[in-house]
């Protein structure tokens, strides 16, 4: 099969396209052959820091959309012919893929199978921080950095349609016009005004941040009393000064989480999770996936040079024909 990979860390021009043997599944695994492949951001970061002194190449990609052509022995709940979406800790960027049953969903009604590709990071992540560990309740009210990111665009969608109250930053006029059009709250153009002075009076309940560095003591600044700051990056600096007078004065929670090595059965739980309360907002055109532009396979360097431009807004895909 015809795959993606990396054997040097380096720019976009080490991602090579190679012919090697499809994967087996195993007993708990379907077999999907790829329709489509949801690139990230933690792509780019993976492609950086590839260990070049490793004998193994390896194949990115987090999330894929297809349909199953093989079951393993143990799986009961999908056949051959459904079509998915699954979360995987790597490989995506593949025309098959191994992956394990319970990390798989069906693609959402509403959705097209190609699209379906861009939800499982960043629905799985969202839901995780956002909903698990920040425990976001309807009514409160939600910031998340960089809203025109893939995480963004979700992000903002979920937490709407679940009743939260949501307020965004982005960094250009274009994006702010995005943002607005879409109706995702109230948006901050952050090179123009300082998010914490418009915000200061707000008394955010939660916040997703992926930018850290000098954002996390602003965070911390506009927070409710029991606010919550979760942390998926620090796109900025991942070294911060923080006052702790300010967490004690308003009994703040500082958390966050890397979705990827999370255990197998946290992820399986996520899916449960995301499967019940989110997938049925598709259906009810509640969201909706917010896809930027689409690459074929052998053009993943071209995806990612746009990625690091960050000129796109929602999701960059790959396809296979
Ligand atoms: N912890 C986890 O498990 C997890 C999982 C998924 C994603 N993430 C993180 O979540 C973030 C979003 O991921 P994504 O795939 O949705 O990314 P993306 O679509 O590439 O969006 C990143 C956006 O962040 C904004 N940004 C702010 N400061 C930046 C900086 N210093 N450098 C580059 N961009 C900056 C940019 O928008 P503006 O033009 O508005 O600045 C950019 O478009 C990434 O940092 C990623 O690593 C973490």
């Amino acid at each position: 099969m015809k795959a993606i990979q990396i054997k040097k860390a380096g720019g976009p021009e080490v991602l090579e396209l190679v012919d090697i043997i499809k994967p087996k599944p195993t007993k708990t695994e379907i077999l999907i052959k790829v329709k489509a492949i949801g690139i990230n951001r933690s792509d780019i970061i993976t492609r950086n820091n590839f260990d070049s002194s490793s004998e193994d190449p390896l194949i990115p990609g987090l999330e894929v959309s297809g349909e199953i052509v093989e079951v393993g022995d143990s799986v009961i709940d999908k056949s051959v012919g459904d079509k998915v979406c699954a979360l995987i800790a790597s490989g995506g960027y593949a025309e098959f893929v191994a992956v394990e049953s319970s990390h798989c969903l069906p693609v959402p009604d509403g959705v097209s199978i190609v699209d379906a590709a861009s939800l499982p990071e960043t629905v799985f992540t969202v839901w995780f921080n956002v909903f698990h560990l920040g425990k976001l309740q309807p009514r409160e009210k939600l910031l998340i950095h960089g809203g025109t990111s893939g995480i963004g665009t979700m992000g903002l969608q979920m937490a709407k349609a679940l009743g939260s109250i949501i307020y965004t930053t982005a960094g250009t006029d274009d994006k702010i016009d995005f943002l607005n059009k879409m109706n995702l709250g109230k948006v901050i153009n952050y090179k123009k005004e300082s998010f914490k002075e418009v915000l200061k009076e707000e008394k955010i309940d939660v916040i997703l941040d992926m930018v850290g560095g000098d954002y996390t003591q602003k965070n911390l600044d506009i927070l409710n009393t029991k606010g919550r700051l979760i942390n998926i990056n620090g796109m900025k600096s991942l070294s911060v000064t923080i006052n702790l007078n300010t967490i004690m004065s308003k009994n703040l929670i500082l958390t966050g989480s890397f979705l990827k090595p999370q255990p197998a059965a946290v992820k399986t739980q996520i899916a449960k999770d995301v499967k019940n309360n989110i997938w049925p907002l598709f259906q009810t055109k509640q969201m909706h996936p917010i896809i930027y532009k689409t690459f074929p396979l052998d053009q993943a360097a071209e995806a990612h040079k746009l990625m690091e431009s960050s000129e796109h807004i929602g999701k960059i895909l790959l396809t296979i024909d």
